[in-house]
């Protein structure tokens, strides 16, 4: 593995091998895992709370030095474009890229042009690879497999990254995924069944709920948010008819009364706020293997302390 850009590029092994090593990530006997001194870029052209602050902790847990980058105050505002960025940060000594922006592909662009691995943390309606790994592992903590396991992925499909790339990890781990929203926002290149939600919370063990985009929206129609919850949310009525065992996730920010009843966010089978805490274990999980493939780590520092054993 050499980036981080799409889960369209990971296999089965792969994804097991890397929640597997998540696990792991709490280990700390004191020293480094890694041979140098390495120094991280994070590349925030979009907002954003949980994937940049994750990846600070992250780094930090893992001695990594995070660069000091603000695209608000940088050259980008002079017009520098996003590649002479990204081979300024390479030629400066960052050991690896994360980087989100609002235009697709950009991460798989910049893995093809630049020497040091590129971490895809969200690009425009693309993917957002590390946020689906995060949920992958929260679902495995669950439910402990995932060929089998019934997933609805329900909300604003057609502008969602996240969708997108859980889509494509789950059916690699042989997930049954099922699609679930108003008929505008379905995506055609999205080749899963749909299905209504009060449907899916009868036979789901997984509600993933999205975040309505409206950045994303061509229109915006706040007029939307009065009925959506009724019409296309979870709400207490429908969280009711839920399977006992089955959980609730959302990548979050959440609308709260929008796309989930504010009282279920933190109710006894969410598990939006351990997504979140799951965040930081499993984007450490990417960073190691990355630096582990370039041959920058001591040898299996983690894996020396339990042999992963990946299905
Ligand atoms: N889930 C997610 O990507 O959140 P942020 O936009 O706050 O990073």
């Amino acid at each position: 593995m050499n980036h981080f850009v799409s889960m369209k590029d990971v296999t089965e092994h792969e994804l097991m091998q890397l929640i597997k090593l998540s696990d792991e990530m709490d280990y700390n006997n004191g020293s480094t895992p890694f041979k140098e001194q390495l120094f991280a870029g994070n590349l925030f052209f979009e907002p954003s709370t949980r994937t940049k602050m994750s990846f600070l902790v992250a780094e930090r847990k893992l001695g990594i030095e995070a660069l000091d980058f603000h695209n608000e105050s940088s050259s980008t505002l002079k017009g520098e474009s996003m590649y002479d960025t990204a081979k300024t940060f390479e030629s400066i000594g960052a050991s690896f890229l994360v980087i989100r922006h609002s235009t697709n592909n950009t991460a798989q662009q910049l893995a093809k042009q630049i020497n040091i691995p590129i971490i895809n943390a969200g690009d425009g309606t693309g993917e957002h690879p590390t946020q689906c790994l995060l949920d992958l592992y929260t679902m495995y903590e669950e439910f402990k497999e995932f060929r089998g396991l019934n997933v609805a992925i329900v909300g604003d499909i057609k502008h969602s990254r996240v969708a997108r790339s859980n889509a494509y990890a789950l059916q690699t781990l042989g997930a049954n995924v099922f699609l679930s929203c108003k008929k505008e926002w379905q995506d055609p290149s999205l080749d899963f069944p749909y299905m209504e939600l009060d449907q899916a919370v009868k036979i789901c063990d997984v509600i993933m709920l999205l975040r309505v985009q409206e950045e994303r929206h061509k229109q915006h129609n706040r007029l939307y948010k009065t009925s959506y919850l009724s019409d296309y949310g979870l709400t207490k009525e429908r969280a009711n008819n839920m399977l006992d065992h089955a959980i609730i996730m959302h990548p979050a920010p959440v609308n709260r009364g929008v796309e989930i009843d504010s009282e279920l966010v933190e109710c006894k089978n969410s598990r939006i706020f351990k997504q979140m805490e799951n965040g930081v274990k499993t984007r450490m999980a990417v960073i190691y293997q990355l630096c582990q493939s370039r041959g920058i780590t001591h040898g299996n520092y983690y894996q020396k302390r339990q042999p992963i054993i990946v299905k």
